[in-house]
């Protein structure tokens, strides 16, 4: 049987991958790789990995280039779906070289150990952000593919390191690649260190709920199970060497964001806090995802109301979660 290796599954839009597409898609074998750092975690997918004989669990460091070309000849991948990465810009802030260490050279690594043990229909699939292109202005269109790469933070600029090696293997190797770059997920099992779990957190524990700076900046919201299946796509029918913009087209401030989880917690807007604001803090993100829509026949399916709404929902049965990390 074929078997794809994924990476960084115990995180939140990982395993929403492994819940959602992994389990059903009884034709491949997948093998889950994650550290578990503090933001993944194996409870978060223990169930899926004993509950399926096509799905196993190698808990692993992708900056551990001897480990990582051991597990590639010894399993013969068809292919590499890349989520694996540190994640939290504010983190970056405050310690960049493990975002370097990580997500660029994690990431050299697995392309390497493609190139030398990946079976002979090998692709390998690139999970990468819009925060690469930087940010917009309010008038400005949304990020095409063309636009320039451009990042603002040492995550963005590491992940942005990873696309160009991950172009460049394609180019230079011939190694069969495709990145995707999405805009901001939400959904379940999001570790709260990111701003809607956080705020839901909060606003459950009746606590503040910090935000930055005015609250104006503007995200484009996507459902995590969109993404994926825009991942999944690519993977399968995306075409060698290109990259597949999604996005949710639904532009919010992030104060608006954070009135509404306090209206559907029936929470006073009084638990806001307006805090010093994020260094270097992009102003806009908005994606144009019509390529993926001509090409690979994507479109996001989950309206953000219902999104955010399912999502309040399962953070408030499962508290238990979130207490547990
Ligand atoms: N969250 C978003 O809104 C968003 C949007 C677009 C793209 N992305 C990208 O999607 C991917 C997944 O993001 P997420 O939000 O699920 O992140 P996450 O932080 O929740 O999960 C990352 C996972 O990677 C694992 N990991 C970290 N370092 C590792 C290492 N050295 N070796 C092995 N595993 C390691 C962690 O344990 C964790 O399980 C990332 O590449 C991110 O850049 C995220």
């Amino acid at each position: 049987m074929k078997k794809i290796l994924l990476t960084g599954c115990a995180g939140f839009i990982g395993s929403n991958f492994l819940k959602k597409i992994a389990v059903i898609e009884r034709e491949y074998e997948f093998v889950v790789l994650d550290l578990l750092v503090y933001e993944g975690s194996y409870s978060t997918i223990e169930n899926d990995i004993n509950d399926n004989d096509h799905i196993s669990f190698v808990q692993l460091d992708i900056r551990n280039m001897s480990e990582i070309n051991e597990l590639f000849q010894k399993e013969k991948f068809c292919g590499v779906i890349h989520y694996a990465a540190e994640s939290h810009v504010d983190a970056s802030i405050k310690n960049p070289n493990i975002f370097v260490e990580t997500n660029v050279v994690g990431t050299l690594n697995l392309l390497n150990a493609s190139l030398r043990y990946g079976s002979e229909s090998f692709r390998f699939c690139h999970v990468s952000t819009d925060e690469v292109y930087g940010d917009l202005s309010d008038d400005e269109e949304p990020f095409t593919e063309m636009n320039r790469i451009k990042p603002s933070s040492p995550y963005s600029a590491s992940k942005a390191a990873s696309d160009i090696l991950v172009e460049s293997y394609y180019k230079t190797y011939g190694l069969d690649c495709v990145i995707t770059r999405c805009s901001n997920n939400y959904g379940p099992y999001q570790f709260p260190e990111k701003m809607i779990p956080l705020m839901i957190k909060n606003s459950l524990k009746v606590e503040k709920l910090p935000v930055y700076g005015t609250g104006k900046n503007i995200r484009d919201w996507i459902f995590v199970d969109d993404h994926n299946k825009g991942v999944w796509m690519a993977f399968k029918s995306g075409s060698a060497g290109e990259v597949y913009n999604f996005g949710g087209n639904t532009e919010k401030q992030n104060i608006e964001v954070v009135k509404q989880i306090l209206n559907e917690l029936n929470q006073s807007v009084d638990l806001i806090t307006f805090v010093t604001d994020r260094k270097g803090h992009d102003w806009r993100y908005a994606m144009n995802y019509a390529k993926a829509s001509r090409e690979l026949g994507w479109t996001p399916s989950v309206d953000f109301e219902e999104g955010l709404r399912r999502t309040i929902k399962w953070y408030s049965e499962n508290v238990d979660w979130l207490e547990n990390f």
